[in-house]
């Protein structure tokens, strides 16, 4: 399992990177508007910055058509380095410059994935991952959990390479029920993170623990004993 922050907050990157086994950074145009009219370029380089230089980071394409998509994973890899994975949605248009970059040898993300049959053409194409977005499918009615066992039993039987990078959360349960389909990775928002750890019974189960000690011991710590 590795946990990805989904975020271009580049404070909370800093924080969740020390406390967190963060194995590195997604984004799309909706998490960079978040940041508003950023340096994008530069914002982008601190944050290979901050996660150093093997981890992934994961940067969206904009354009819409194929050329121009091939024209943006160009500029992402000269202004900020041959590393980045390149984030391009699994459209008519994305089918095609993902084909492209990854003759070229880029590391190709396909993303926007709806449905399994998505995600097929995306690891045939030569996706390198491939992020299907939970939440969004659960809010269709559809079935993420079928879905992702479903992607992951083809890469399974015909070992494509292809990585599942399961995305769109909205609860550290759906994470979970990804990763137990078969996702290997999973991108979220920090405070999905942050709320696995910090439920009320396990900040109170610690606040019990310290009174017993302290009502023995007083002020001092196990170390100072
Ligand atoms: C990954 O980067 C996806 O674009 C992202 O997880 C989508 O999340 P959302 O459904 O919360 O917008």
């Amino acid at each position: 399992m590795r946990y990805l922050l989904d975020t271009a907050d580049l404070a909370a990157i800093r924080r969740f990177c020390d406390i967190f086994p963060v194995a590195g950074v997604t984004s799309n145009p909706s998490i960079v508007k978040k940041e508003g009219k950023i340096d994008f370029f530069a914002h982008m380089n601190e944050i290979r910055s901050i996660i150093g230089p093997g981890k992934p980071l994961h940067i969206q394409v904009t354009a819409l058509d194929t050329e121009g998509m091939i024209r943006d994973a160009d500029t992402l890899l000269t202004k900020v380095d041959k590393e980045v994975y390149v984030k391009v949605p699994v459209t008519m248009e994305g089918i095609r410059a993902i084909k492209r970059l990854k003759a070229q040898g880029v590391h190709v993300t396909g993303t926007a994935i709806y449905s399994s049959q998505q995600g097929f053409l995306a690891m045939e194409a030569g996706a390198d991952c491939i992020a299907p977005y939970f939440n969004r499918m659960e809010n269709m009615g559809l079935d993420p959990d079928g879905i992702i066992a479903a992607l992951a039993e083809m890469i399974r039987l015909y070992q494509y390479p292809t990585e599942i990078l399961a995305a769109s959360f909205k609860n550290a349960g759906q994470v979970d029920r990804a990763f137990l389909a078969g996702a290997q990775t999973a991108t979220m928002d920090p405070s999905i993170l942050e709320g696995v750890l910090t439920q009320p019974h396990i900040t109170n189960a610690v606040a019990a623990f310290d009174a017993d000690w302290k009502s023995v011991f007083g002020e001092c710590t196990l170390a100072e004993l």
